[in-house]
């Protein structure tokens, strides 16, 4: 190769590398000149086949074209990365005075049922109660039979049950119609003294204005050897006071009857209205919240315990009745339809955890 052919493959390179656009199109110009089979590297293969005299001045040549190539290459790879920065600092400028767009955590809402539920358990766990859970399909023994509601009793109708096909062994598993059953397990599981409460989910085939076919309970249940009455309505006036925040709570403990407790009693609690506003504590009004009793002794005998030596208290709350009470929620159905702008409205912070110290609803 002459002189002048190395001339002009220079001047071929290096517009070559002027012109190229981006970094990529510059990587194909230096792998074309010098990588393993590039144009300027076969010129330099070719050094070993030439006579010594030839070798000294075409050597020096072409690696003076080799230099001056990759020079170029290096200044012009510097200019597209800067301008491939400025570019994208250009593209990705961030607005610091534009508002925080609120995430999952600050959007999010607690549902009322679930933070009513969060309320009472830390009312119980504060007087000494620990937590119970059962499945929501029971058995018909669990949710009856232990309870004092043999078969054919009447009360059993009360219940609108909802029923599974009935199993190979002639047993119908059914969907607990209250948390009570949770009564049953504890006591075949552990030994007395208890001290238990139960929330979850309790199911009736009842739907209308206030009565839907899923609710929520909360069970209560308390045995040991000198358990009785005065210690039943103590923990239900604790309760009140702390749940509505008040200092003190009107209730009614009205005579009622429930199979498994023995006596038995529904409690309503006063309260006025005001306008729509409801105030718990003041006023001539009353509204039923939960049904109670000293545990039945056919109850403590279905589950091997010595009604002579052992008695006890049971109760039964509905949180979702509460939980309107409390925070003036007019429509029990609002509560399952699934409506985030009610949720929204309604809903409590995942944030503000309902603790005694701090305060239950903030
Ligand atoms: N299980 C009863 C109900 O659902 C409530 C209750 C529980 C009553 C415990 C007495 C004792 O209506």
């Amino acid at each position: 190769m002459s002189a002048p052919e190395l001339d002009s493959l220079r001047a071929e390179l290096l517009a070559a590398i002027a012109g190229a656009c981006d970094l990529g199109a510059l990587e194909d110009v230096r792998v074309g000149a010098l990588g393993k089979k590039g144009r300027v590297s076969a010129l330099m293969q070719r050094l070993g086949s030439m006579p010594p005299e030839e070798r000294r001045d075409f050597g020096q040549a072409v690696n003076a074209l080799k230099t001056a190539v990759a020079e170029a290459l290096e200044v012009k790879q510097q200019e597209l990365a800067s301008a491939a920065t400025a570019e994208r600092l250009a593209d990705e400028t961030a607005d610091v005075t534009l508002p925080v767009r609120e995430g999952p955590l600050a959007e999010g809402r607690i549902h009322p049922v679930s933070q009513v539920t969060d309320e009472i358990t830390e009312i119980f766990a504060d007087m000494g109660f620990s937590i119970a859970e059962g499945p929501d399909i029971e058995t018909d023994f669990n949710n009856f039979t232990a309870l004092n509601i043999p078969p054919e009793h009447p009360a059993r109708q009360d219940h609108d049950t909802f029923y599974f096909a009935e199993k190979p062994d002639g047993t119908r598993p059914l969907l607990r119609t209250h948390t009570s059953p949770v009564q049953i397990r504890t006591m075949l599981k552990e030994k007395p003294p208890l001290r238990i409460i139960a929330p979850g989910r309790v199911y009736r085939c009842d739907s209308d204005q206030t009565h839907t076919p899923m609710f929520h309970q909360i069970e209560g249940l308390v045995i040991d050897e000198d358990t009785h009455l005065g210690h039943l309505k103590w923990v239900l006036q604790e309760f009140c006071r702390a749940f509505f925040e008040v200092p003190e709570v009107k209730m009614r403990f009205r005579a009622s009857h429930f199979p498994f407790t023995e006596p038995s009693m529904e409690v309503d609690i006063g309260y006025a209205k005001v306008g729509d506003e409801i105030r718990i504590g003041e006023g001539d009004r009353w509204l039923e919240i939960l049904g109670c009793g000293m545990v039945h002794p056919n109850v403590l005998k279905a589950v091997q315990l010595d009604p002579k030596k052992y008695q006890g208290f049971a109760f039964g709350l509905g949180i979702d009745r509460i939980a309107m009470l409390k925070y003036g929620m007019p429509d029990l159905r609002a509560f399952f339809s699934g409506d985030l702008r009610w949720l929204k409205h309604y809903g409590f912070s995942p944030l503000a955890v309902p603790t005694l110290a701090a305060g239950l609803s903030r």
